[in-house]
């Protein structure tokens, strides 16, 4: 594709690391122009180049260095967008923070709070600004990256549990909203994947994928406008379990699952680690 004032816009969040990147790397394989967002300036110009295009090419790509929680600037960045080069065709709200927490500590009420901001109140204000241009046009993708985490709530794992089951609950409002509309809305719940937000779990992540692996299938998702994808489909399996399980049972095992560690080390959620660990007899994949 050789003239890119007409080629198709994704903007996309958390575009810096992990499944963002490799969103990133999927769309611009298709000659897309990318808008996207993330906290660190140098891993998005790193990112670009590794896409092959240059960082301060103005016809495809546009880095934002910015925090999402900073909603003023999203909002402002999003009319600038429109302005210039148009509505995009998928809007990917991906940015996210995953820390546990142990809600008995003062302090954790602050990371759960910074989680929900993050993770939930900042991927609304990502998708929002293109509400209105996208159903003006009749077509368009609003895509919430969720998680499989999002249906049950797992031990030490307060805020992000909820502020995914509150993704996927707004993204189910507006999908119903918007179905008239031709916009398409998106959940797509990833089960494990191997990115920095996991490298530091002790426990088994089963059918643990690769972030280029994720980015095609979630790319399939998104081009047939799936209401909801949970990848890898082996995760969508436990997933619907989960969901139906009774609660009498669900306790009983969510009990003896590895703990996702605290933004500071969480020396309960480190203790029964180490007890579920002994219980495996010591087995744990990581
Ligand atoms: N990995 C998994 O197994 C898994 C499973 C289920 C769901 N998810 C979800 O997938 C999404 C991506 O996670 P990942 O695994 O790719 O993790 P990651 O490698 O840690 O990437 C997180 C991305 O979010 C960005 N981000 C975080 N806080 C931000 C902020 N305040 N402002 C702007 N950008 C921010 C980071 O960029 P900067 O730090 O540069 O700002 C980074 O690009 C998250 O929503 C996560 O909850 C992941």
């Amino acid at each position: 594709m050789t003239d890119t004032s007409s080629a198709p816009i994704l903007l996309l969040t958390g575009a810096s690391s992990g499944i963002g990147a490799a969103l990133a790397a999927a769309y611009a394989a298709r000659g897309w122009r990318l808008v996207l967002i993330a906290r660190r300036a140098e891993l998005l110009e790193q990112l670009a180049r590794d896409c092959g295009l240059a960082p301060d090419d103005p016809t495809r790509l546009r880095l934002i260095a910015a925090d999402v929680r900073d909603t003023d600037r999203l909002r402002t960045e999003a009319d600038t967008l429109l302005r210039e080069w148009g509505c995009p065709q998928v809007v990917i709200a991906n940015a996210g923070i995953s820390h546990g927490v142990d809600l008995s500590q003062a302090e954790d009420l602050d990371v759960a709070t910074d989680i929900m901001d993050i993770n939930w109140a900042a991927a609304l204000a990502t998708l929002a600004p293109f509400i209105a241009p996208m159903r003006a046009r009749g077509s368009g993708a609003l895509v919430g990256i969720a998680s499989v985490a999002g249906v049950r709530g797992l031990p030490c794992h307060a805020a992000y549990c909820a502020s995914k089951a509150a993704l996927i609950r707004s993204l189910e409002s507006l999908r119903v909203e918007l179905r008239p509309s031709g916009v398409k809305v998106v959940t797509i719940s990833p089960g494990y994947i191997d990115t920095a937000m996991t490298a530091g779990n002790r426990f088994r992540m089963p059918f643990l994928m690769s972030p280029a692996v994720f980015a095609s299938s979630a790319l399939r998702a998104i081009d047939t406008g799936r209401a909801y994808a949970t990848i890898p489909w082996q995760m969508g399996l436990l997933s619907k379990f989960l969901h139906v399980v009774p609660r009498a049972v669900f306790d009983h095992y969510a009990g003896r699952y590895g703990r996702k560690a605290r933004k500071e080390n969480c020396e309960p959620c480190q203790a029964m680690t180490r007890r579920n660990r002994i219980r495996r007899g010591g087995k744990s994949s990581r």
